[in-house]
């Protein structure tokens, strides 16, 4: 029996609610695998300001060097939003990334053929989608020094060094191979010297990789194509604030932003939660939907430990139960045979997965 150290940051809002619903699915692959999972907790986010009094303690740095893998939910909610910035969940979350050195954060868009009727575009437009964004995760505006909030004028600048966009670039054209062997490059050179820069290095890079078919393009116009056509594109190559913005906006091809995952990886331990963030306006009502912090337990079973024939069994298990019609609240609308908790969701994908 193979035996894997998992990391667990429940968070706050729906947090807790989902990432028991991926536990639950990992627990049912347990025995028909041949995995032993072991978990252990620790605090990020509001959970942790309220035991300890800072978004990201110690213990939660030191802890996840000790694991095979992170899973997180969410975190963040009103209750802690007037604190000050570097004591809000957020940084806890962007002091962890930095930590860990999660610097590729893989963000699938792909839409489910069963769900093809929930996205507000056209089935003819999202049918069949599959994107990969690689976000550059460390770097970048988020991190950009100097930054500042005077009285008279605030700002933050926009950072690369030659090594961050090499290594992030060498990430997607890695992954293009095992695709479609199409990048393409957004930026806002047009502007931005970083983003000149950005791509002379994504040009440089990609001369290792002449399979790989590379392009480029300016963000805005990336935004723009996404929603006209987004089936050009197989892997888009961005940084921090670009992937941001973009991963969100790809996400609503799959229908709800409830369905996708991200792989954070780079220098150590992944980080594997949700695209989607706490949602504290339905927090505790088991109305969330756990399928993309159950399809992130399938990345992390893929890219973090090796085990692509129990992801196989957990990415099957969430089409078998869309395609038997089974719903949450934020997809009910959509050929929906029975409209389910939370928790039911979870059990059901966990049965199918251990058959
Ligand atoms: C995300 C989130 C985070 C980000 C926030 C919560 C700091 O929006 O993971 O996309 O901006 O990176
Ligand atoms: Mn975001």
């Amino acid at each position: 029996m193979r035996n894997y150290k998992i990391g667990v940051i429940k968070g706050d809002g729906i947090g807790p609610e989902i990432v028991d619903e991926a536990m639950k699915v990992l627990d049912a692959i347990s025995a028909v695998e041949d995995i032993n999972f072991e978990y252990s907790d620790f605090l990020l986010g509001g959970a942790a300001i309220d035991a300890t009094g800072v978004p990201l303690p110690e213990e939660t740095i030191q802890g996840v060097r000790r694991v095979d893998a992170v899973l997180f939910g969410a975190i963040g909610g009103p209750k802690w939003d007037s604190l000050e910035r570097h004591l809000r969940p957020e940084s806890g979350l962007l002091g962890l990334r930095k930590a860990m050195g999660t610097f590729a954060n893989l963000r699938p868009a792909i839409v489910y053929d069963e769900l093809v009727n929930a996205s507000t575009l056209k089935p003819k437009v999202v049918s069949g989608v599959d994107i990969m964004v690689v976000r550059e995760l460390t770097g970048g505006i988020y991190f950009g020094q100097p930054r500042e909030q005077g009285k008279d004028k605030a700002f933050n600048t926009m950072v690369y060094s030659k090594t961050e966009v090499e290594r992030i670039a060498r990430v997607a054209f890695e992954i293009a191979m095992k695709r479609d062997k199409r990048v393409c490059s957004v930026d806002k050179a047009n502007v931005l010297e970083v983003s000149q820069f950005w791509r002379d290095i994504v040009e440089e890079i990609h001369k290792d990789y002449p399979e790989i078919e590379l392009s480029h393009m300016y963000v805005d116009n990336a935004a723009m194509q996404l929603i006209r056509e987004p089936k050009q594109f197989d892997v888009i190559l961005t940084g921090n604030i670009f992937g941001d913005i973009l991963s969100d906006a790809a996400s609503m091809l799959s229908g709800s932003i409830g369905l996708l995952p991200s792989a954070s990886t780079g220098e150590g331990v992944g980080l594997f939660e949700p695209i989607h963030g706490s949602a504290p306006d339905i927090a505790g009502q088991g109305i969330a939907n756990p399928i993309a912090t159950i399809a992130s337990v399938s990345m992390m079973l893929r890219y973090a430990l090796g085990e692509e024939s129990a992801a196989n069994r957990i990415d099957s298990a969430i089409k078998k139960s869309l395609a038997e019609g089974y719903r949450t609240g934020d997809i009910s609308a959509f050929d929906a045979k029975e409209v389910v908790s939370t928790t039911e969701m979870g059990s059901i994908i966990a049965n199918y997965a251990s058959k």
